[in-house]
């Protein structure tokens, strides 16, 4: 692997609420994430949106529904989509979760974590080499969060990531909150998963917010990120230096002054980490959009 980690900075999840600032190119922070499937479609605003955005910051597409663990037939065209998607876009880069979600054409709609065995490696890591042979280029895989393990799991979770991005050639979307989600479930230190993921492949984190349920933290994706998950945030940092960061926020959507107050409080906590001369965002020329970058 030889590609240099591009850094995007500080961005935010693009959604509905937020729709209309992209059409006026208001979008004040340094990327958008937008969530792959919501732009399926031949037209209309949704579209128009998309282009909006891309003309005026950096994009990256994030897929919820490809389940690259699943052992269903590989989904052909949903891939074709999603390679049209990127023709239109040009996305600076295309993530996906590390997860199964269908099994004989049923559809869970969860990203449910996989089994964490030899068996298992060699089939995502099958599956991962397809994608990126079919789109192109390679994939950045997330961390789930998640509430059942398997009887029959060989090894832990950072290891069956790291085991497949570097058999795949793939790399890591680490979203810092779903390690926090799953390390209470689980009893384990989030810093070991920090810790033991190879650190060249983490191009991207998620940060977001979880609740408590009372015997187990729930991946809720609503309210402001959480103490404990800056925290861990700062230590990742300590460890893979500058790295683009993304707030998720995706139920009971803020306003777009509260959003970007967290977007610009990722950013405060990099500089405060890493020094802000060092660290600031390489953009490309022009407007600074997707299709400069790519
Ligand atoms: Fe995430």
């Amino acid at each position: 692997m030889s590609e240099r980690r591009p850094y995007l900075g500080e961005g935010v999840g693009l959604r509905v609420p937020h729709y209309e600032r992209a059409l006026t190119h208001a979008l004040d922070v340094d990327f958008v994430e937008v969530i792959t499937e919501n732009f399926f479609c031949d037209g209309g605003r949704p579209l128009a949106v998309l282009d909006a955005a891309a003309e005026h910051v950096p994009v990256v597409m994030h897929g919820v529904s490809l389940g690259v663990g699943s052992t269903d037939p590989m989904p052909v065209a949903y891939l074709r989509r999603v390679r049209s998607l990127i023709e239109r876009v040009r996305p600076v880069w295309v993530s996906e979760h590390l997860c199964w979600g269908t099994f004989a054409g049923h559809y869970s709609h969860e990203l449910l974590p996989l089994p964490y065995t030899r068996e298992a490696v060699q089939h995502v890591v099958d599956r991962v080499k397809r994608v990126q042979d079919d789109l192109g280029r390679r994939i950045l895989l997330e961390n789930v969060s998640s509430y059942v393990t398997y009887r029959d799991n060989e090894m832990e979770e950072w290891s069956f990531l790291s085991e497949v991005v570097e058999r795949a050639d793939a790399l890591i979307l680490l979203d810092l909150n779903n390690i926090v989600v799953s390390a209470a479930n689980f009893g384990f230190d989030p810093m070991t998963y920090v810790q033991a993921v190879p650190a060249d492949r983490v191009w991207q984190f998620h940060l977001a917010n979880h609740s408590d349920r009372g015997h187990y933290k729930f991946d809720s994706h609503a309210g402001a990120v959480p103490q404990m998950v800056w925290r861990l945030y700062e230590a990742a940092l300590r460890r893979f230096g500058a790295v683009s960061a993304l707030v998720e926020w995706d139920e009971e959507i803020p306003s777009w002054e509260l959003l970007r107050a967290e977007q610009r409080e990722a950013a405060r906590r990099r500089q405060l980490v890493l020094g802000a001369v060092a660290t600031n965002p390489t953009r490309p020329t022009g407007l600074g959009g997707s299709r400069d970058f790519a």
